[in-house]
């Protein structure tokens, strides 16, 4: 089956996802029967642009790495802002990659609604839509008929909201544990090795893993966010950003992180939510972790979960969690998912 697409947002995601589409066009050809019709990009920075015949992939990566607009590059409706982009371009799926808002959510919240209003497909990476408006959006796909997928939004191509929702589907999950924040982590691994945190940041934001602002990862936000994604999954919960305790890596020096490992210790920015008699709790806090325990051993921009279940004990998962080939990877499971849906109902 041929799925049309329209990508909103062609930074480090949407470049991400469109190199991986270009290099595994025959794989998913082959292995899916998935072919993949690019028919509108719409970014900030690098221009709007339509055209129903399709755009060739690997020509807008090339204009962006050369530092040309696609609407130098390419013919058909040009200039569209996203809300008109949506109405405009004609595709079977919306997919939202601009950056996270976590007092409004916005403008990804109004990208996803009006895609799902026109009874669109929505796949998105951006987590702000999804901590703020979850059942709202979820249940707006349901009356429409039509699927949100949203795995990138907690560590990136890692599965951890897949592996909660179809790997433990029934499953009891009584407490969350995980290093969810790849920047947080990668910061406090090389101050293990000797940089300043400021040398490490630089690192993180040049390696395209930090947030567009940074205080997003290091004051936690960024994992606070991803807890509560995965409680109001997990949980049923309602919980916004702000009603995760939160504490970041800003304080924590070098001198913390070396009396930590002459004790056989690590410190890691741990978030943490569970239910107990009195309600859902979540909390992101620097942690002292045994050096040999499975949180201790995580380092880098690897994320690690814990999912704490009644059938299955511990289920842990750990892998790579930032970065645009990893969340270019999300889109694209979320895509095989997604057409692998749309085959099954017209077969
Ligand atoms: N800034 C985020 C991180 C990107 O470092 O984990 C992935 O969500």
């Amino acid at each position: 089956m041929e799925l049309k697409l329209a990508l909103i947002g062609f930074g480090v995601v949407g470049r991400g996802f469109t190199d991986l589409i270009v290099r595994k066009k025959d794989y998913l050809a082959s292995k899916y029967g998935l072919n993949v019709k690019l028919v509108g990009i719409c970014d900030i920075k690098w221009g709007s642009v339509i055209n129903t015949s399709g755009l060739d992939p690997l020509k807008a990566l090339t204009a962006v790495w050369a530092g040309k607009s696609l609407e130098e590059v390419f013919e058909g409706i040009k200039g569209a802002r996203a809300l008109e982009f949506i109405e405009l371009s004609d595709a079977d799926v919306v997919v939202e990659m601009t950056w996270t808002n976590i007092e409004t959510g916005e403008p990804g919240l109004s990208h996803i609604r009006k895609a799902l209003n026109l009874g669109k497909h929505v796949i998105t990476t951006n987590k702000g839509p999804i901590v703020l408006a979850y059942r709202e959006l979820t249940d707006l796909a349901r009356s429409k008929g039509v699927k949100l997928l949203f795995s990138g939004t907690v560590m990136s191509g890692t599965p951890s909201i897949r592996t909660l929702i179809r790997g433990l589907a029934g499953c009891y999950v009584n407490e969350i544990a995980g290093i969810l924040n790849g920047t947080t982590n990668y910061i406090l691994t090389k101050m293990e090795d000797g940089l300043t945190f400021e040398e490490a940041l630089r690192d993180a934001q040049l390696k395209g893993y930090a947030e567009a602002d940074p205080s997003m990862d290091v004051d936690a936000w960024d994992p606070a966010i991803k807890i509560a994604i995965l409680a109001n999954i997990a949980f049923d919960a309602d919980l916004k950003p702000k009603d995760v305790v939160r504490k970041g890596i800003r304080g924590i020096r070098l001198e913390d992180i070396k009396d930590a490992l002459r004790r056989g210790k690590r410190i890691k920015l741990v978030a943490r939510a569970w239910r107990d008699s009195s309600g859902i709790k979540a909390k992101v806090t620097p942690e002292e972790v045994d050096i040999n325990s499975f949180f201790g051993q995580v380092s880098g921009t690897t994320n690690a979960v814990m999912y704490s279940t009644d059938s299955l004990g511990d289920v842990y998962l750990i892998g790579r969690g930032a970065g645009g080939e990893e969340a270019g990877q999300a889109v694209l499971a979320d895509l095989i998912e997604l057409h692998s849906l749309l085959e099954e109902r017209i077969r």
